[in-house]
């Protein structure tokens, strides 16, 4: 990266929980002031990287630098700078959401910690439920008090462990415009998602982490330019055997799923002009290419390699 110093710089970083290595030499680095999401399946490892980062676990190997520091030898620095909403929330039921503010408050050494709670609040919309028990929370309302502990201490560098999971479509979008207006403010945004149009929506640029490795990377534009394009054939019924063997016989590549040919945009005129003077061809459309469809195809290659 050619800009200043990375907010976050992680260098062949391998992590090992017994004899399960959960992250092998992940290699990223994320620009002040930039939205960088991680995707990956159940398991890819995606909470485990955010716990090296903000001192929750260290390392194997590799090296890692959040605002020039490093989690394992300056983890006091580093924890100054940072905020974090993990996973698995960390309120306590039994008190209000401002007690649970005003012990956060106290653990930063906050000047003016009612001044500072007053404003997440404002920020984040809490006003109308601050004062009762958590225990009556919704679960939404719970995420949302657990984004606004993180929020505090206005960190440089805001960890984000899948922040809008289980959080209604106008609240989220109403996160959606915090997590913007943060990283508008300078705030550097580390970001984990299991919904793809979020990280499309909000992220400048995109990981995607397997089997803890990183995968690939870059805007989601970049990444979308990537895939290979493709079309979507669909032939009259009881002719799909006749189309395989017609496809098969002309050496054109297909995935078939129910009763769709996928064939690559490049080859799709051939397969016409081989289908078409034979079969009645019903279908022949366009594939728009999404996130989701390159994320799939990152999946695939995956079961492929281990086949
Ligand atoms: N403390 C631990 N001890 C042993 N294994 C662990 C520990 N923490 C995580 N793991 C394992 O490491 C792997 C990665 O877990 P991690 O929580 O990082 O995944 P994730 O990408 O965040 O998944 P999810 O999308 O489900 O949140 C999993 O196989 C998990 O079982
Ligand atoms: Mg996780």
């Amino acid at each position: 990266m050619t800009e200043e110093v990375a907010a976050i710089a992680v260098n062949g970083v391998q992590k090992r929980y017994g004899k399960l290595t959960v992250l092998r030499d992940v290699t990223l680095e994320v620009a002040p002031g930039e939205i960088f999401t991680l995707l990956g399946a159940n398991g890819a490892g995606k909470s485990t990287l955010i716990k090296l980062l903000t001192t929750l676990a260290q390392p194997d190997g590799g090296s890692i630098r959040v605002q020039g520091c490093d989690p394992v030898t300056q983890g006091g620095r580093v924890r100054r700078v940072i905020g974090l909403n993990a996973q698995a929330e960390t309120l306590d039921d039994t008190v209000s959401g401002r007690a649970n503010l005003r012990l956060v408050a106290t653990l930063l050494g906050l000047a003016d910690p009612q001044q500072a709670i007053a404003a997440v609040a404002k920020r984040l919309d809490l006003d109308a439920f601050l004062d009762r028990r958590v225990a009556t929370y919704s679960g939404g309302m719970r995420r949302r008090l657990d984004l606004a502990m993180s929020l505090l201490g206005n960190p440089a560098v805001l960890f984000l462990d899948e922040p809008t999971t289980g959080v209604d479509p106008q609240n989220r979008l109403a996160l959606w415009a915090l997590i913007r207006e943060l990283r508008d403010g300078g705030t550097t945004i580390f970001l984990t998602t299991q919904y793809l149009d979020e990280a499309d929506a909000l992220a400048d640029r995109i990981a995607f982490m397997r089997e803890g490795r990183i995968v690939k990377v870059g805007t989601p534009a970049q990444i979308k330019q990537a895939a290979v394009p493709t079309f979507a054939l669909t032939v009259a019924a009881g002719q799909a055997e006749a189309a395989k063997a017609a496809l098969a016989e002309h050496q054109l590549p297909y995935q078939l799923a129910g009763d769709v040919f996928t064939l690559a945009a490049a080859v799709a005129p051939q397969a016409l002009a081989v289908l078409a003077p034979r079969l009645v061809v019903t279908g022949y459309v366009p594939n728009a290419v999404t996130l989701e469809s390159v994320y799939l195809a990152v999946t695939k290659e995956a079961k492929h390699a281990h086949a």
